[in-house]
């Protein structure tokens, strides 16, 4: 899977506000891909200052790469400053007309946070019925793992949508590799503990040494291959 780079004539409109956004200001608008489609997407701006936009490039990479469910289209995108209601503040000191931002195909689903009802910092419903679901999904130990090895802390329900039964997809890695200011040293610092919010989600069920032992299993099996694939791409992309 490629993410494409977007030139500002490819932004046709802004359409509204992300209802469930956070500080990213997120907004739905419909964009022309290098196909030739016009697709309803979610854009999202991170600025220079954090690595918000590379590890959302290269958090989707890694997913695609081992075979996890992520939207079919993801592009950065130039957005012109000029068709958005509001730019955010550090867009000023952005040099030229526009900004980049992380760009998603509304794949239409709910997060999982909306279908619960689950207000933040309150305590998950653990008899719900899609709380069990979630559970007995085979994919769940891919999803533990992969944010195990991308130093994800932030797979919370909202940045997991629900396609219908037992189908998942994972949105949202801008806080991947331990967060938005990762440094080289943090990245090499093997000392350093992430939380995995899915896993203390489902715990304690998730926190037994057997599920650990499965965990490992299957970050042996899948992420190496996949590491060698992306990084190849994101190199190649530098270059150009
Ligand atoms: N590609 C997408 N398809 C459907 N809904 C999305 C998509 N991207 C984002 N959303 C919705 O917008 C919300 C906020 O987007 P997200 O990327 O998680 O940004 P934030 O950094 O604000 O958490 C998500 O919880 C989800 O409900
Ligand atoms: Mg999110």
């Amino acid at each position: 899977m490629a993410i494409e780079l977007l030139t500002e004539g490819a932004y046709r409109s802004y359409l509204e506000p992300t209802t469930e956004a956070g500080v990213e200001a997120s907004h739905l608008a419909r964009v022309c891909f290098s196909d030739g489609e016009i697709r309803r997407v979610y854009v999202k701006f991170y600025p220079e200052s954090n690595h918000g936009l590379v590890n959302e490039i290269t958090g989707h990479l890694l997913a695609a790469a081992i075979g996890l469910p992520v939207p079919q289209h993801a592009a950065v995108i130039f957005v012109p400053k000029i068709a958005l209601p509001a730019c955010p503040a550090w867009a000023d000191t952005v040099p030229g007309e526009s900004i980049p931002g992380w760009c998603t195909l509304d794949m239409a689903a709910p997060s999982l946070r909306f279908l619960l009802s689950q207000v933040h910092d309150e305590p998950l419903d653990t008899s719900h019925p899609l709380v069990d679901e979630l559970r007995k999904t085979d994919k769940l130990i891919s999803f533990m793992a992969f944010d195990d090895w991308i130093a994800n802390t932030d797979r919370h329900l909202d940045n997991l949508l629900r396609l219908g039964k037992h189908r998942y997809l994972l949105i949202d890695h801008g806080q991947m590799f331990g967060g938005l200011t990762w440094t080289a040293k943090t990245l090499r610092d093997t000392s350093l503990r992430y939380v995995n919010s899915l896993r203390e989600l489902l715990a304690p069920q998730t926190h037994t040494p057997d599920y650990r032992r499965r965990l490992a299993r299957e970050s042996c099996a899948n992420h190496g291959e996949a590491l060698i694939q992306v990084s190849e791409h994101l190199l190649a992309a530098c270059r150009t």
